[in-house]
């Protein structure tokens, strides 16, 4: 120990030379270097370092601009160039030097472009989110990139709104894990690295529950769902480090989140202790005006500077209005120097000041190794929903396929939504794939039928069922193109669009089975073509490597494991539909009487009175948590190391998982826990913990999960954490509705 703390006192003394004989002060800590800097600051350049603007390359007024201190952040240039031109301004001409950091949307990839958000939450591996989120760090980072607006962690229950694709799914638990994932994908270790990017957790808050799935549109939630269900994400994002927080576009129960003191101020700021940047969206303080929560930009800025929303991102308020507010009384000076303080802060850590420019020319876009974790991602995002008679994998004895479909080969639309720097050039297509691998050993007949998801057109439907007639297997590859998911790209049917189902009704009376591979970025009304296909594989839209990750899947290299983080519904008028919803006083049972059976001018009691839909029954298509693979896994021997809990213990819940089929393959093993009665109504199931386990022909495991009382604590509708005496159901289960199911009691004990 000693001679540890010599030779770190001889170091601190040799470093102390070195920074004298460079003329430079010996380093304080960030908060004192920030402090020093601060107190140099003009208000004008204050107010800069808060305002984000989009890209405009380089221009002479935008020099101008950055010379005087009045930009702080760049959104959406790419160009390292560009980028280190920009930035040398900002070092050499500003009175300050503080350099700029540059952003971008880089959500599933940035050349290489990953399954989609959602499509990765279907892996339930945050190693493979992680993973994602690193090698898009590293490649964004090459060009300048230091700040990304990832993870979204909008808890979405409706398929109708666009941006579900966006996100992890509809369970706080999954979400907030791979959301922890991705905000350690992105920053890595350190934030200091240079192939760091700084993550921000997005979109704060209640974003996902936009009223009839409509982008934008008002959210009416209740404290406990707030709570319960639509914070949690966020808390563990910024437990686990998250450099940024985004509010969101929506108002809940009439205030819009840019003016929402109770999220940023109470919860994000005092109760979780949040002293990172928060930034508005686009233009999201602007909007408070047409919400009718401002009367004008300069009260839009007023409000947001005093929800301590520090980066003002293309509203272009804070830096015209600020000056004034301040004179009128209606802004504090501290509350600007808080949020110029933070913006330093994280400038600081990234680096920025140290290495502000970016080398050029060294190339790692696509790297081999990039492309090689995008394929395994797009293998484990992809859930195979439906498989009749094991169709898939495809047997060796097969000698031809027909390859139909418009997204067979669609390298642009397979990256899906927030794309913006991926190259389609660099995509694998399910076509080329299949002939790269095949081509040499199987006849394949490729007809598209269409030429694009939306396409109405007709004429090419004979050439695809001649194709399908001269196959041993028709493989429809279908879905919808990217633009039709993502921001603003909402639909009210969210069937397969264009003339996919005439289409596959016609290949359908050819009697070849169908294998339908579905790629979208969000599930697609499917109930009435089901019957029509033998094998279902749902793939989200699987990015760069999809075509590549789908052919191992479809002949058996590799085995589907992905499971669904959102319930996928039989019909769109179910929307929203989530697993972990309330009981209700009617519960469904299994005797529905259906809109078929009902007699003519039945009496009103004949119908049932519970809680289903005459049409579509109570049950989603497929549940939240279900997935086939290609082997079959038993689940037995339940045990809980004791039925009672209290404060201080902690129940072991364990049960077996063996593979009882012919192949490997993992198995997502997930633990849901009912409170059966609480002083508000609680969830009739909630995912508390999962694990992804890979087991051999055979073999089987013992997994084991912990729950703590902590575990059980829920939001009432007034602000309080509650934990509650009384009994639980809990269930070791392969999704949503099945597994095996105990009790324990808990009481709080001494
Ligand atoms: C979106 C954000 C995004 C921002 C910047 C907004 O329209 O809602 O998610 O980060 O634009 O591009």
């Amino acid at each position: 120990m000693k001679i540890t703390s010599i030779k770190y006192s001889n170091l601190l003394i040799g470093m102390a030379f070195v920074f004298a004989a460079y003329g430079k002060q010996p380093d304080g800590s960030i908060d004192q270097k920030v402090d020093q800097l601060l107190s140099q600051m003009t208000w004008e350049e204050k107010i800069g370092q808060l305002n984000q603007i989009a890209s405009y390359g380089l221009n002479d007024d935008i020099a101008a601009r950055i010379k005087n201190g009045a930009i702080g952040s760049i959104l959406n240039e790419v160009d390292p160039k560009t980028i280190n031109a920009l930035q040398e301004i900002a070092v050499k001409d500003s009175r300050l030097s503080i350099p700029l950091i540059f952003a971008r949307d880089v959500i599933h990839g940035f050349k290489t472009i990953f399954p989609v958000p959602l499509g990765q939450a279907s892996s339930w591996n945050p190693l493979v989110v992680e993973n994602g989120a690193r090698v898009a760090a590293v490649e964004a980072a090459s060009v300048g990139i230091r700040w990304t607006f990832a993870p979204m962690l909008d808890i979405s229950r409706d398929h109708r709104w666009g941006r579900i694709v966006e996100s992890l799914g509809e369970d706080p638990v999954l979400a907030s894990r791979l959301g922890v994932a991705m905000v350690k994908g992105f920053q890595g270790d350190d934030l200091s690295q240079p192939t760091s990017v700084a993550a921000c957790a997005k979109h704060y808050a209640g974003y996902g529950a936009a009223e009839s799935g409509r982008d934008y549109n008002t959210a009416i939630i209740s404290g406990e769902q707030l709570r319960n269900v639509y914070l949690p994400p966020f808390k563990a994002a910024v437990d686990a480090g998250c450099a940024s927080v985004m509010v969101s576009f929506n108002e809940i129960n009439g205030v819009p989140s840019s003016g929402n003191e109770y999220l940023v101020k109470q919860i994000l700021r005092d109760e979780w202790r949040y002293d990172d940047i928060v930034v508005s969206d686009w233009h999201s303080i602007g909007e408070l005006v047409p919400h009718g929560f401002a009367r004008d930009l300069k009260h839009a800025a007023e409000i947001g500077i005093n929800t301590t929303i520090d980066v003002d991102m293309e509203n272009h308020a804070y830096l015209p209005f600020a000056a004034e507010l301040l004179k009128e009384g209606k802004i504090k000076e501290a509350v600007i120097n808080q949020a110029v303080r933070r913006v330093l802060k994280l400038k600081y850590e990234l680096g920025l000041f140290d290495r502000p420019y970016i080398k050029t020319g060294n190339n790692v876009m696509y790297a081999d190794a990039h492309l090689q974790k995008a394929k395994e991602a797009a293998v484990e995002s992809a859930v195979l929903l439906k498989n009749e008679n094991n169709l898939l994998p495809l047997s060796q004895k097969i000698r031809s396929i027909a390859v139909i479909g418009p997204m067979a080969d669609a390298p642009h639309d397979q990256m899906g939504t927030w794309v913006f720097d991926g190259d389609k050039t660099h995509t694998v297509t399910p076509l080329a794939a299949l002939f790269a691998e095949y081509g040499d050993k199987l006849k394949i007949n490729y007809a598209q039928g269409l030429t694009f998801s939306r396409d109405m057109n007709r004429s090419k439907f004979s050439q695809a069922v001649e194709a399908a007639r001269a196959s041993d297997v028709i493989l429809f590859f279908g879905g919808e193109e990217a633009i039709l998911s993502g921001e603003a790209h909402c639909r009210a049917d969210i069937g397969l669009p264009g003339a996919q189902r005439e289409l596959l009704a016609e290949l359908a009376q050819t009697g070849k089975p169908i294998v339908l591979v579905v790629m979208a970025g969000r599930a697609i009304e499917i109930y009435r073509e089901l019957p029509w296909v033998k094998s279902y594989l749902f793939t989200f839209h699987p990015g760069t490597m999809g075509g590549a990750a789908l052919t191992d899947l479809l002949f058996g290299k590799a085995v589907p494991s992905g499971k669904l983080p959102v319930t996928y519904p039989k019909m769109v008028g179910q929307s929203p539909i989530y697993y972990n919803h309330k009981n209700s006083g009617r519960p469904a049972g299994d005797d529905l009487q259906t809109i078929e059976n009902i007699p003519l001018e039945a009496g009103q009691v004949s119908l049932g009175n519970t809680n289903y839909y005459l049409d579509a029954g109570q049950s989603p298509l497929f549940p939240f948590g279900f997935g086939l693979s290609y082997t079959t896994f038993e689940y037995s021997d339940l045990k809980l190391s004791t039925t009672t809990l209290d404060k201080s213990g902690k129940i072991e819940i364990s049960c077996t998982v063996k593979n009882t089929g012919m192949r490997a393959g993992a198995e997502i093993v997930q633990l849901y826990v009912c409170d059966r009665v609480g002083t508000i109504t609680r969830p009739v199931k909630e995912l508390k913990d999962f694990d992804k386990i890979v087991l051999q022909p055979g073999e089987a495991k013992t997994v084991s999960f912990t729950l703590a009382a902590d575990d059980l604590k829920f939001w009432n509708n007034h602000d309080e954490e509650l934990l509650e005496e009384g009994d639980y159901s809990v269930w070791i289960a392969p999704n949503s509705t099945e597994g095996l199911e105990s009790s324990f009691t808990y009481l709080h004990g001494k």
